[in-house]
Formats: structure tokens, sequence, C-alpha cells
């Protein structure tokens, strides 16, 4: 057996009969300190919320339960994230609403843990929500509250701590170059393959590919009544945010010149781009969606969730890929559509040679190094995309994953609905 295939035991795995991604909507994702800067990660994921609400014509009534997912408390009210989105995006006041968290894995988490609430027969239609503001990331202190001894203030940026992993030591940044060893993969490597996201994201975006997926942010207020309302703005007094802000084509000589952010092979150009933003898929039983004449976007087949060790957490994809393929009872080889989160070039170039992939089926309009990753975001978008990619080609089976911090991979296997 391979070193980094999990074991039956260890794979948390679940495959599902009849069970549906319906319909997916995301906001632009865009440079943390950019115009969504001032945005909570409840606001956003209201925003995205509302916007599939909108577009797919479903009632947000319809909705049985809520899973949210986000990472960073970015609000004084971050407590109260999955319910306000319920409650602001006009799912009735009395479905509940509950947080899931699996690092990059979370918005993968969201929608499985959707998934498994309809197959225990809680629910026949889910709100499936990730959401982060990487921008309102705190300054914080854990140990001031009785007040500090001189020169030991300890207010540190959480968006830098927060993804060092103190287990191993190592930074998620150091624990790509850990895969660039082992893998042998060199920068010219990393940077060829950041071209290439950058490229075919840019190239996704000029043929209108991504329209049907991203809804323009406006400024906008939310009454609800015997409450207070709420509301989103962006900065700089725009009035409008419709693209992803990250995506530019950026030429290998470019890559090329740009320092080590981690002393290896990996920079601020080929490593995934710190951005905001949120998405909202409805997850529904197949009796729901036969009975409302709702065309879905794809079957959701199979998920698994597994562990690797910390201080290689990038190779998470592989061993969740292989369990989720074998629960769904099909190969690797059997995957028209990969998305694979990038969130190091190494890392995914590290998986992509572990599971011997084709290129040409994977990340095919960008990836996160162009894209983004807003961290409880990421697993939703990744999803809706290869949901949206197996329309597009006319393929069957694909799959949406990502490594996550503290050492675990997260897979979703999903059938083009026709
Ligand atoms: C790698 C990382 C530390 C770089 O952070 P940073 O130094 O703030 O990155 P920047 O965006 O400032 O980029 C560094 C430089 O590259 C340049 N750059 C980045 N992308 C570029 C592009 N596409 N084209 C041209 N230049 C680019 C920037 O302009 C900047 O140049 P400057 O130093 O002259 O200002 C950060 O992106 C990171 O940590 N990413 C991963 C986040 C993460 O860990 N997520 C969880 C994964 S598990």
């Amino acid at each position: 057996m391979n070193h980094f295939e999990a074991s039956e035991a260890s794979a948390l795995t679940c495959a599902y009969d009849d069970i549906w991604l319906v319909a997916g909507q995301r906001t632009p994702f865009v440079d943390y300190n950019g115009v969504l800067r001032d945005v909570s990660p409840t606001d956003l994921g209201i925003y995205a919320a509302r916007a599939l609400f909108d577009k797919s014509g479903i009632p947000a009534t319809e909705v049985g339960g809520i899973i949210a997912g986000n990472m960073a408390q970015a609000s004084f009210d971050a407590y109260f994230l999955p319910r306000h989105i319920g409650l602001y995006s006009g799912v009735n006041p009395n479905v509940p609403a509950v947080l899931v968290q699996r690092l990059c894995g979370t918005g993968f988490e969201a929608i499985l843990t959707a998934a498994d609430q309809i197959k225990l027969g809680k629910a026949k239609v889910m709100l499936a929500v990730g959401t982060e503001s990487m921008s309102r990331n705190p300054v914080a202190a854990y140990t001031h509250r009785a007040g500090f001894r001189m020169g030991q203030v300890e207010f540190k940026d959480f968006l830098w701590e927060a993804t060092k992993d103190t287990a191993p030591g190592a930074s998620m940044g150091d624990t790509a170059e850990n895969l660039a060893r082992m893998y042998s993969i060199s920068r010219e490597e990393v940077d060829r393959f950041a071209e290439q996201s950058f490229a075919r994201a840019a190239a996704a975006w000029e043929a209108g590919y991504f329209a049907d997926e991203v809804a323009t942010v406006l400024n906008s207020k939310w009454e609800l009544e015997g409450y207070n309302p709420r509301g989103l703005k962006l900065a700089d007094r725009a009035e409008r945010c419709e693209r992803d802000g990250h995506v530019r084509v950026t030429a290998f000589e470019t890559l090329q010149k740009l320092k080590a952010a981690f002393s290896g092979v990996q920079t601020g150009g080929n490593s995934s781009a710190i951005v905001d933003g949120a998405a909202a898929v409805i997850v529904a039983h197949g009796d729901w969606v036969r009975a409302n004449g709702i065309k879905p976007l794809a079957r959701i087949v199979a998920g698994a969730a597994v562990a690797v060790p910390p201080e290689i957490m990038g190779i998470g994809p592989a061993p969740a890929i292989r369990a989720a393929a074998r629960k769904a009872g099909i190969t690797v080889g059997d995957l028209g559509r990969i998305e694979i989160n990038e969130a190091f070039g190494a890392q995914y170039l590290a998986c992509e040679k572990e599971l011997g992939l084709d290129r040409d089926k994977a990340n095919v309009h960008g990836g996160a190094i162009a894209i983004g990753h807003p961290l409880g975001a990421s697993g939703v978008r990744l999803t809706t995309t290869v949901a949206r990619e197996l329309k597009e080609s006319g393929l069957q089976y694909g799959v949406s994953s990502a490594c996550a911090g503290g050492g675990q991979g997260v897979a979703i296997i999903v059938e083009n609905a026709g």
C-alpha cells in the first residue's frame, strides 16, 4: 500500500445515493485589504446566500438546515455567524444553524455535513455557506485580560500566526517546502505551474466562464422585521465589485524574480493569494429535487476526510481523493475533472505527482494561486466549480479536494447531473 494512502479505518468516508448539489454562487474573491476589507464574514456569507437564492430561483424558505464554514473569527458578533446568515438571507427563522471547521477543508466539510444530515433524514434541503474575511483577522493577545508584565505585550497578527502549526513548529509554507524537497520539485516547475494557473483563470474570466458562478457585490442593507438591520459597504467608496481581484496574466519571468517567502521554492506569486470572499450552495435530497422539477448541478457521490503527517499537510488531497474514489466505486482514472486547492504551487505539484494526474483535467480554470484561498470558502467554490466543469465538458465524474493545516485532506466526488 502506498505510504500516503489512508487505510479504510482511518479515512472517514461516506457514499450518497440520492443527494444533489443543486446550485452555487459566490462573491468575487478580492485581495485582502481590497474593497471587501471592511465586510465581516457573516455579511459576506449573507451576500453569497442571498445571491444563491436570487440566481437559482429557489425560495430561501425551502431550506431546512444551515451549515456554515468559517475559520477566523473576524467580528465581535462572530459567535452568531451561522444563525445570522440564515436570518438575514431569508431562511425561516425557525431553521437551526451550525458552524463547522476543518481548516482549509472547511467549505468541503460544510457540504459533506449538509449531505450527511440529509442522509440521516434530518432535512430535505440544506444551505451550506463557506465564508472568510482574511482582511479582518484580528491583531490579538490571549493572555492580557488580567494585564501584562512591562515589556511583555503579546499582541500578534493572527493572520500570520494562525498559519503556523505549533505541533511540527512549521508554517504552512514550510510544509510546502518539505513536499518540494520530498518530490524534487524545483522553483522553475512551481513558477511554470503558477503562470498556468494565472493564465487559465484569466482566460476563464475573459471567456465569461465565471459569470454564472460569481455574483457582483453591491452595497446592501438587509432589513429583518423586529431586529436590527445588517448591511454590506464596500471600501474605497466602491459601488460594485464584480471580478476576482488577484487574477491577472503573469509571465513566468515575472514570477521568477519574486523572492522566496519560506527560503525555498514558494513566493508570494506561486502561493495561494490571500483574499476575502464567500460561497454558498444548496444541497438537497433527490425527492425534493424531482418534486420541484429542479435541474441540479451534480450528484454528490462520496466524500472523504483523511489525516496525514502535519509537516507534509499539503499531500492530503492524494489519500483523500483515493479514499473518496474507492468509496464511490470508481478509480482516480475515472475522474474527468479534478479541482485541487492550490494552497501552494509545490503542494499541488506533489499531489499531481503522487496521483499521476493529467494536468489537462486538473484546475482547468485556474486555482487558488490566481483566484485566491479564503480559507472557509474555498471548498464550496471548488465543489461548485468542478460540478460546473462537468456540465461544461459533458464528463461523468469529478472531484474537489484540498489539504488542510494540521495534516488532513478532504475530497468530494460529484457526478454530472446531465
Ligand atoms: C507566500 C506569502 C507569505 C506571501 O505573502 P506576501 O509577501 O505578503 O505576498 P505579496 O502578495 O506581498 O507578494 C510578494 C511580492 O510578490 C508580488 N506578486 C505576487 N503575485 C504577483 C503576480 N501575480 N504578479 C506580479 N507580482 C506578484 C507582489 O507584488 C509582492 O511584490 P513586492 O514585494 O514588490 O511588493 C502569502 O501569500 C501566504 O502566506 N500565502 C499562503 C497563505 C496560506 O498559508 N494559506 C493557507 C494554506 S494551507
